[in-house]
């Protein structure tokens, strides 16, 4: 039996606590003028609690659900969330363009929280996961790898994966099926970086050959190392070294072979007596770090296959996603459809072969691909934190650590920026559009290096298949009388990995 003293002593430790805690919480509120937001009890937002709830605790898909919501009831395209435990936090969500600038561009008071991402080192160090001089040094020598002459391979390459498709897959058919289109644009993705990622070519219908010393090819090995990177993330090296299942073991090899074959790579280009003119990311990066640069330390060969590593994670599977909302789209709205056919045709009256100098003219395609990033911003938010004591031109104090978020999906449907954004309308990224509320691929110096890559794979392979197939949704029995709207909630039903994804969206491809 416990004894009256220890009770007594227990509750009051407990009482004591608590009045701490809440103490802590009231400092955090004051100490943003108790700027309107949300409070909650805890400050993860773990990944098994999606949703909000109400003073509890924020979800991690929240800012995605609510969108602009979150601001709404704040009354400003500023808001906060409190919570109190373990430890008070205060989070700052930005939906105002002029604030996001300030922020992204002073990166230095701004610093990205880079032990988030420390798992992103697995493969050697790199520019997503680095701040301050190191980070500087890395994205000098990683930037030129993403030359102009590796946008003409990627439009090149794009059209050239597509065309094999067209002839040696898709063949005469009149129509094709696809169950998934994830399952499609994340193969073409896989296809593009290959060739203009690393320098490997693969086709649609394989026959590559294994070389000595591996066990997979590299298209297949970089297939299962990138559609099942988290199992890096997730599992300690001992699981991975045990191999307990026959999945586990598989991934094991193809991440083995994948880095073999990189290591190959970085040798046979420093032991290569004739250079080949070869533009792909993997040899332009090479090339960038052979040249001296004053006083600038060269990446290790570590950090070598680091960077070329962190290219495939962060552009394989962002443009293969948002290509697959953008094909979803375009069937749940027909006439958007015949608009962008039209005018391709218009650039490309005689069906030729799509060049690299058309991509300027091919504006209503980019201006598709911008309509579906603003609307499915794929990282749902990016977070830094404050270093300074206050930030000067933002409506509310922000207090040394707190975390600064630029809630894209705020930004990207905030109706001050955007008429009707819930309406997916192309149209309006033709001529004028608020540049400084379209933020998909953030801004200022640490914007994606990769963005012109994406753009220009993406236009390069709406532009083709649209002005060759009409793309529509599956008619399946069980869905006969959905309404527009609910058929539109079930194609971009959206799920979360590393970033969002249409969980489940049938299209059909008709030849035109
Ligand atoms: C639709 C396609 C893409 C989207 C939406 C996208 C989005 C983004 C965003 C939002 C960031 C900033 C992340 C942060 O600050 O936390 C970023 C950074 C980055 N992206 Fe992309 N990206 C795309 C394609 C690509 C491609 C194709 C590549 C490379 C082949 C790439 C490579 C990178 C790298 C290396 C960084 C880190 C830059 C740095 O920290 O200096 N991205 N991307």
């Amino acid at each position: 039996m416990l004894s009256y003293t220890t009770i007594l002593v227990g509750s009051s430790i407990f009482v004591l606590y608590v009045i701490h805690k809440y103490l802590d919480f009231r400092k955090a509120v004051q100490s943003i003028q108790d700027h309107p937001g949300y409070r909650t009890l805890f400050t993860v937002a773990l990944p098994i609690i999606p949703k909000h709830i109400r003073g509890i605790c924020p979800g991690h898909l929240t800012g995605w659900s609510r969108k602009h919501g979150e601001f709404e009831e704040a009354g400003w395209d500023i808001a906060s969330v409190v919570s109190a435990l373990p430890a008070a936090r205060v989070i700052i969500m930005l939906a105002d363009p002029a604030a996001i600038k300030e922020v992204t561009s002073s990166r230095a008071r701004f610093p990205k929280p880079v032990e988030q991402y420390k798992v992103l080192s697995f493969f050697g160090s790199n520019v997503v996961i680095t701040e301050g001089d190191e980070w500087k040094r890395q994205r000098k020598i990683a930037a030129p790898a993403f030359s102009e002459r590796n946008n003409r391979l990627v439009w090149d390459e794009s059209i050239n994966i597509m065309l094999d498709l067209f002839e040696n897959v898709w063949g005469t058919q009149d129509s094709i099926t696809v169950d998934h289109i994830v399952d499609l644009t994340v193969a073409i993705a896989l296809l593009v970086i290959g060739i203009a990622g690393f320098g490997q070519r693969a086709t649609w219908t394989g026959g590559e050959v294994v070389p000595a010393g591996h066990s997979m090819t590299f298209k297949d090995a970089l297939h299962e190392v990138s559609t099942r990177v988290h199992m890096k993330l997730i599992l300690p090296n001992w699981v991975l070294n045990w191999g307990p299942t026959e999945t586990i073991r598989h991934f094991k090899l193809a991440y083995d072979n994948l880095e073999r074959y990189m290591v190959e790579m970085v040798q046979a280009r420093k032991t290569g007596e004739k250079k080949e003119e070869r533009y792909d990311l993997f040899s332009n990066l090479l090339d960038a770090n052979e040249e001296e640069s004053e006083g600038q330390a060269k990446l290790s060969d570590g950090e070598l296959i680091g960077n070329i590593f962190i290219f495939l994670i962060a552009g394989h599977e962002t443009t293969a996603h948002t290509l697959a909302f953008t094909f979803a789209l375009l069937a749940l709205y027909p006439d958007e459809q015949e608009i962008l056919y039209r005018h391709i045709k218009s650039v490309l009256p005689d069906g030729r072969r799509p060049n690299y100098e058309d991509m300027g003219s091919l504006s209503y395609s980019m201006a598709v691909f911008n309509e579906t990033l603003r609307m499915f911003p794929l990282a749902e938010d990016t977070t830094l934190v404050t270093s300074n004591a206050a930030g000067e031109k933002l409506t509310v104090p922000v207090p040394q650590g707190t975390y600064v978020t630029i809630h894209t999906p705020g930004l990207h449907y905030n109706p001050r920026y955007w008429e009707d954004p819930h309406v997916f309308k192309p149209s309006r990224f033709l001529g004028d559009w608020p540049r400084d509320a379209f933020l998909p691929f953030s801004g200022g110096p640490r914007a994606c290096v990769g963005r012109r890559f994406s753009e220009t794979e993406a236009v390069a392979i709406l532009s083709l298949i649209v002005s060759r197939y009409k793309v529509e949704v599956k008619e399946e029995p069980q869905f006969a009388g959905e309404t527009f709207e609910q058929r539109r909630e079930r194609l971009l039903k959206c799920g979360s990995s590393i970033t969002i994804y249409p969980v489940r969206a049938p299209l059909v491809f008709k030849r035109r």
